[in-house]
């Protein structure tokens, strides 16, 4: 009896959590046809569904407008529906720069931006992101840097999103979390422990202001939000300080 009260509880808890997740995405983060068809392409495409969540879209925007982003650059673009919310975050007059390692995904990615009336200010660059990152120093400072792409590549990737900004940018990662394998001192997930260096690094780099938390996937994943910060903020950016 007592499991089946507690099985029933276990069932109530998910209900609500699903009801939680539905009710933001509806009152912050209401989709449109644009973010729909990114996901429809997505699926026609047989990609994986491993999309940012609406409201993941809408802090990302929040974020662009609180560090006024002008320029953007994403690390991963998969089908464009995470680039859909960075462009429309932008003025009229920014730019979105968004590598993608596979040329079909690039142009299903292109396809969604312009479904959005975003190809003015969103481009998708095709390569593996180690090659194209260095070419993008004559684009820098990036008031922006969302990575969401290959898991071992993330710490290669905060180099370079380092190199690529300025004080007050913020740089963004998706998955650093990963069911709390990211978190382990031991995984067997070379992901997990290549986005677990990633989320040590972030937390000690002096460089660095940064917070990770769990708002994905039933808060199993999530964000590491990062600021770069003034050399001199850096004894207020050390782990726990
Ligand atoms: C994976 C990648 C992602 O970017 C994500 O959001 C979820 C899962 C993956 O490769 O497993
Ligand atoms: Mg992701």
């Amino acid at each position: 009896m007592a499991e089946q009260d507690e099985l029933r509880r276990l069932r109530e808890d998910a209900e609500t959590r699903h009801f939680i997740d539905e009710s933001l995405n509806a009152l912050f983060a209401p989709e449109d046809d644009a973010l729909r068809g990114a996901l429809a392409a997505a699926r026609a495409h047989d990609m994986p569904a491993i999309q940012i969540s609406p409201v993941q879209g809408r802090l990302l925007q929040v974020l662009a407008h609180a560090c006024g982003a002008r320029k953007i650059l994403e690390v991963g673009a998969l089908a464009g529906y995470s680039g859909i919310w960075l462009a429309r975050a932008l003025p009229p007059d920014g730019r979105l720069i968004s590598l993608e390692v596979s040329e079909k995904h690039a142009q299903i990615a292109r396809d969604s931006l312009a479904r959005a009336g975003l190809s003015d200010r969103a481009e998708v660059r095709v390569g593996p992101a180690a090659e194209l990152l260095p070419a993008l120093a004559g684009e820098a400072p990036f008031d922006l840097v969302f990575i969401d792409a290959d898991k071992p590549g993330y710490p290669t990737y905060l180099d370079w999103a380092l190199k690529l900004t300025r004080v007050g940018s913020l740089i963004v990662a998706d998955n650093c979390i990963r069911g709390g394998r990211s978190l382990r001192a031991e995984s067997d997930d070379p992901n997990a422990e290549a986005t677990g260096i990633y989320d040590w690094r972030v937390a000690s780099d002096p460089r660095l202001l940064s917070v990770a938390f769990p708002l994905d996937d039933d808060g199993m994943d999530g964000f590491a939000i990062s600021v770069v910060v003034r050399p001199d903020a850096a004894g207020v950016s050390g782990p726990g300080a």
